[in-house]
């Protein structure tokens, strides 16, 4: 039986680019240390006010517009952030009513970086099952929130004054995780395929025994209030990170899902077209291709320009493959991911 596939995708990004070179004025990094470390050079970040949901009712249009549909043609929406406007309720039914579509489902989804795989599993049961029709997939974050600088003026250029020394501090003791993110969404409008095409099968995991891998400390409701100003004085609004245990984990895990998935499926990887990976660290991605065996054109990246939008860059990927012209009807894509949680997993999809 036919699953889901792809009939339109969009990505919208906010602002202007910033550069490597900008954060180096608010913390100390260098753009030599960034690009070698992640291959990251630029990212964007949301204006004080924009929410995710605004990024994603942006993206959400495209996609609409590219497959030619209404808004009103959807049923349902799955929304994947880690970043919502509010702590509840979720994004998804804001990014509804700002589409003009007020009581379709929107079901809110809490994977982070891994969003993709599991958001095309739950779409593609909602459509095999007759509940939905036609679904928006979303994954989009806005992370500006919790960077470790107050002096978005400077680094935006607006003001060339210096950085209060503690200031440059804070932002220092934060460089790690600071450098790696930011802001964007991208939107999938997904329908049943035609014949044999379409999703094939997904393999998630989820291990919460490994929480602490990147999560944000404060701010939940296991304190009384949940938010205090203790909190903010220990910097426990901006995540931790062990980035170098992420990162063997990402390398080690992302390979065995993606080698089982193909197994359990018959592919081979050679009959596999893209494997559109998420975009949180070019060496990781590298080391995954190397342990596969990959040819470096079928692992395409785009970190370089947007940084790791979290539940986004799937989708931001697969947006511009697709409006390059590269990636076509009719290609067998893998896509893969890892994020906070931990989740993650891999999908295959003919489109
Ligand atoms: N600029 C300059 N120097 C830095 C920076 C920076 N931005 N960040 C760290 N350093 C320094 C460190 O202080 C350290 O210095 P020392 O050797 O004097 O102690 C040195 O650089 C090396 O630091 P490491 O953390 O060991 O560097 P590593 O090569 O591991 O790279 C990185 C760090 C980029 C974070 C990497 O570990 C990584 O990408 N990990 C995975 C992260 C990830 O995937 N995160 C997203 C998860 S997905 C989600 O759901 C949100």
């Amino acid at each position: 039986m036919a699953g889901i596939t792809i009939i339109g995708t969009g990505h919208y990004v906010p602002g202007k680019p910033v550069s490597n070179s900008a954060l180096a004025k608010v913390m100390d990094t260098s753009d030599e240390w960034i690009r070698q470390r992640t291959g990251i050079e630029q990212r964007y970040y949301v204006a004080e006010g924009e929410g995710v949901s605004d990024l994603a009712a942006e993206a959400s249009r495209l996609a609409c517009a590219d497959a030619n549909i209404d808004p009103k043609e959807i049923d349902y929406i799955v929304f994947a952030t880690m970043t919502p406007e509010f702590v509840f309720p979720g994004s998804g039914g804001l990014l509804g009513a700002k589409l003009g579509i007020p009581r379709v489902p929107a079901l809110d989804i809490r994977q982070q970086c891994a969003a993709m795989p599991f958001a095309l599993q739950v779409a593609n049961g909602l459509v095999l099952s007759d509940q939905a029709k036609t679904v928006l997939i979303v994954g989009a974050d806005a992370h500006a929130g919790f960077m470790p600088w107050e002096d978005w003026d400077v680094l935006s250029g607006e003001s060339d004054r210096a950085v209060r020394p503690e200031a440059f501090e804070k932002g220092t003791r934060h460089r790690g995780l600071a450098v790696l993110f930011g802001d964007g969404a991208a939107a999938m409008v997904m329908r049943k395929g035609e014949g044999e095409k379409g999703f094939i099968g997904a393999q998630v995991h989820t291990d919460g025994r490994m929480y602490d891998r990147i999560f944000i400390p404060s701010g939940g409701f296991r304190s009384r209030p949940y938010f205090t100003p203790e909190m903010f004085e220990r910097e426990e609004h901006i995540p931790r990170m062990q980035g170098r245990d992420l990162f063997k984990t990402a390398v080690t895990e992302l390979s065995r899902v993606v080698t089982q998935l193909c197994e359990k499926h018959g592919v081979t990887f050679e009959d596999v077209d893209w494997f559109v990976a998420h975009q949180a660290n070019d060496r990781i991605n590298n080391a995954v291709r190397q342990q596969l065996k990959l040819p470096p054109e079928k692992v395409p990246s785009n970190i370089a320009r947007f940084g790791n939008t979290s539940a986004a860059t799937v989708g931001i990927l697969t947006d511009e493959l697709r409006r390059d012209g590269k990636m076509k009807e009719g290609d067998l894509v893998c896509f893969l991911a890892l994020g906070s949680g931990l989740n993650w997993g891999a999908a295959l999809m003919q489109l």
